[in-house]
């Protein structure tokens, strides 16, 4: 095994929220006719996560959407996106911000006198696609959209649904650490409407990009990572859906995990499952083949060599990563001490995580030395 390097690379700010929201109020109207629609919203939104926003129409989802992608300005309370005050910005700054901001709205305005992936090419002028990639890159998202076959159309020759796809395509080909959209499904067919929100979790998921998404579709509902409701300009829940989502949060607080970037924790989170060990369980033997990784998210361990006790291992720690690495049997037993909650991950999906991460593999390999 070659020596291990590490990686101290870690954007300070990597891990902060995408959006956060505090105290948000708005109003629309001035003088007799004033009328507050937003009443003292808060939510942080992390990176890489897929809301979905439910909640009955006047409800404020548009509202507070247009607020954050900065088409309006905020009256009273603070909208920080990408680590910006949208407040304190200055033109050219908010521009800079809204750059990295996909908007997917219902009034999608196209240009009549270019053709779907013309479209798609003037988003892609403002971003950083290398110029010999834009064709391919253009012609791919709209394949993936289902207009493969309408590449060169002009608008008025699409259907509202292809319009609407080219827009969204137009929305994401930038790559976005932030997309916005509005009910961006409402005006397509079923099979569309899975290429789109499938799209759009892809893009979360390869890509680290927050979605925040107002629909009233079921079916999309189900593949959140958590879900908004909004009544009366309120928040009035807020669900976090998947497991994977908590991991996630409790990842990031583990040293050893800390330097993952927002979608290795995910990935690495989505293949962990919680198993629970009451007080006396043996957890690993020493000597037996290594199949699985250990991560305590409560309780405490025991870590035995040769019969004696040898250290004692508490929440955020892990074990088993040794004959993972190595491919030799297990060099200690593992009792938990009292009822104990971990999170577990299997050999192949360790091997691909520190395969994907050098990260992961760094800081492990450091902890795995430290202890010898
Ligand atoms: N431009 C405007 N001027 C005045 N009032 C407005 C304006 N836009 C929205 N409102 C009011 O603000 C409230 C919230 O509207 P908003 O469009 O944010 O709701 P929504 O939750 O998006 O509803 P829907 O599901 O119907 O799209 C509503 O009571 C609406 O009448
Ligand atoms: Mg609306």
């Amino acid at each position: 095994m070659s020596a291990p390097t590490i990686v101290d690379s870690m954007a300070p700010d990597r891990l902060q929220p995408t959006v956060r929201v505090e105290a948000l109020d708005y109003f629309y109207g001035e003088g007799e006719s004033r009328n507050q629609v937003l009443f003292d919203n808060r939510i942080e939104i992390e990176a890489g996560q897929f809301v979905v926003m439910t909640g009955p129409s006047g409800a404020g989802k548009t509202t507070l959407l247009t607020l954050v992608g900065a088409l309006r300005s905020v009256q009273e309370g603070r909208i920080e996106v990408l680590g910006h005050d949208l407040s304190t910005l200055g033109r050219r700054e908010l521009v800079a911000t809204r750059r990295h901001v996909g908007f997917i709205f219902q009034m999608h305005n196209l240009f009549d006198a270019l053709s779907a992936y013309e479209n798609v090419k003037m988003a892609m002028q403002l971003g950083d696609c290398p110029v010999a990639e834009m064709r391919q890159r253009g012609t791919a998202i709209l394949d993936r959209l289902g207009l493969g076959n309408r590449v060169d159309y002009m608008p008025q020759s699409l259907s509202g649904g292809q319009r609407q796809r080219v827009a969204i395509a137009r929305a994401l080909v930038n790559r976005p650490k932030l997309v916005l959209a509005d009910e961006p499904t409402a005006a397509l067919d079923r099979e569309s409407a899975h290429k789109v929100v499938d799209l759009l979790k892809e893009t979360t998921i390869e890509q680290g990009s927050t979605v925040v998404m107002v629909t009233h579709d079921h079916r999309i509902i189900e593949k959140a990572d958590r879900l908004v409701h909004m009544v009366d300009g309120r928040i009035a829940s807020d669900v976090v859906l998947h497991d994977a989502m908590r991991i996630c949060e409790f990842l990031k607080t583990v040293d050893a995990f800390s330097y993952l970037t927002p979608i290795e924790l995910t990935n690495v989170a989505e293949k962990m499952t919680k198993r629970q060990f009451i007080a006396g369980d043996v957890i690993i033997r020493q000597g037996e083949a290594g199949e699985e990784f250990f991560l305590i998210s409560d309780g405490m361990v025991e870590v035995m060599r040769e019969g004696h006790d040898v250290a004692e291992l508490g929440a955020g720690d892990f074990f088993g990563e040794a004959s993972l690495i190595t491919g030799e049997p297990r060099n200690a037993t593992v009792v938990a001490k009292d009822n104990l909650d971990t999170y577990v991950l299997g050999k192949p999906d360790f091997r691909a995580a520190i395969e994907a991460s050098r990260s992961f593999r760094d800081q492990l390999y450091r902890v795995y030395f430290l202890r010898h």
